[in-house]
């Protein structure tokens, strides 16, 4: 493996249009999250709405990392409580039975460091990750491009759901320009039917990583990491249903993965399109996530995950600071998502301080 980069301000460029096209993207999902509060009597988040599951946990950092790894809320050994919450994509709930990315998005309790908006309440870093290792729409420009184009389908229901694939391939022939993976939509909306605890998750864009620049990821390990590929039965809340019977006797296991960027060209920050290649540079375990027994189907623990806490990846530290125009785009469309859901459902925003405020 080559040399890591340095982290330096410089890595990202503002894109041409940025501020517009971010506005008008943020303006869009908010029209969007209103119309499904209004239908639902209750609004939901604009995007990964349905929940499966929140979950308690431990992440523990492993003891003599290299230095370029041990950086950030990885610098030193020692263990975290966390939260994870996991989800599928979509700013709707829809059946289980459709194929649609998963998020697992991470909460690590009570970190050190400085923090990227020292005015938000508390002291944790949230970590978002989907099953999916890039975005094909992997800047401002062209995830604009697809909204408008998926809204149209939208308005179909029939079309949306079940034939996620014809869109995303429709999608795919107009949107995908200038040497992205071939595949990259299509593996983007249409993708797999399996088992959520199986599957690896990506941070899909870049982050700092103290002095350096990773992409981080969630694989299974042990036990866990034989549920990967297995299929998923069951109808309209098969996933929950899953993790009510597997937790009930038994835990998960996971590494979390660092890739550093070891070349700027080959591995940039301001197109999540760009898969990074693991020749370059491999995915390093830093870190175990141990998840227990538990109850998941628990209506307070559900409601508490749903409309009391937000997962955003600009709650955290300058050493992770989320890079490149998807990122940046992403520190108004949560903060907008967010506030909205709380208002309208008239709950205030909440931070947890330590696993103690999580209903059983
Ligand atoms: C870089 C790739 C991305 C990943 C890995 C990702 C992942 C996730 C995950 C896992 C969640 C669920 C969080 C939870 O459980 O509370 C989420 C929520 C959300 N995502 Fe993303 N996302 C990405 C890109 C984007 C982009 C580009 C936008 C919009 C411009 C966006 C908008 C949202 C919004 C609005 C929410 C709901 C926030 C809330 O109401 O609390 N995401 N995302």
């Amino acid at each position: 493996m080559g040399q890591a980069i340095r982290y330096s301000d410089d890595l990202e460029q503002v894109q041409p249009d940025e501020e517009r096209i971010s506005q008008e993207i943020v303006a869009h999902m908010a029209e969007q999250q209103a119309a499904h509060a209004l239908r639902h009597r209750h609004a939901h988040r604009d995007a990964h709405a349905k929940s499966h599951a929140l979950l308690a946990g431990r992440l523990a950092v492993h003891e003599g990392l290299p230095p370029a790894y041990a950086q950030g809320i990885f610098a030193e050994p020692g263990t975290y409580d966390v939260l994870v919450r996991l989800s599928s994509a979509p700013g709707d709930i829809h059946s289980d039975e459709v194929p649609e990315p998963r998020g697992m998005a991470l909460k690590v309790l009570d970190v050190p460091g400085e923090r990227l908006d020292p005015s938000r309440d508390g002291c944790n870093q949230d970590l978002l990750m989907v099953n999916i290792p890039v975005l094909a729409f992997g800047t401002v420009t062209r995830y604009q491009q697809m909204l408008g184009l998926l809204e149209k389908n939208a308005a179909q229901p029939a079309l949306a759901q079940r034939g996620v694939a014809a869109v995303a391939r429709t999608v795919e022939k107009i949107v995908e320009r200038g040497g992205r993976p071939p595949g990259a939509t299509l593996a983007g909306l249409a993708s797999t039917h399996h088992h959520p605890l199986g599957e690896t998750y990506h941070s899909q864009g870049a982050l700092r990583h103290g002095d350096h620049v990773a992409k981080v990821s969630v694989a299974p390990t042990g036990a866990t990491a034989e549920l990967t590929g297995r299929s998923l039965s069951g109808d309209f809340d098969a996933i929950r249903e899953t993790l009510v019977e597997h937790f009930a006797t038994a835990g998960a296991t996971y590494e979390l993965r660092v890739q550093l960027s070891t070349d700027r060209e080959a591995m940039p920050v301001e197109d999540a399109a760009v898969a990074w290649d693991p020749e370059l540079a491999p995915h390093v375990p830093v870190a175990t996530l141990e998840l227990e027994p538990q109850d998941v189907g628990s209506p307070a623990r559900q409601v508490y995950g749903d409309d009391h806490l937000s997962f955003d990846p600009w709650n955290g530290v300058v050493a992770h600071r989320p890079l490149g125009s998807i990122m940046r785009v992403r520190r108004l469309a949560y903060a907008s998502s967010s506030q909205q859901r709380h208002r309208l459902n008239d709950i205030p925003m909440h931070e947890p301080r330590s696993l103690a405020d999580v209903p059983r």
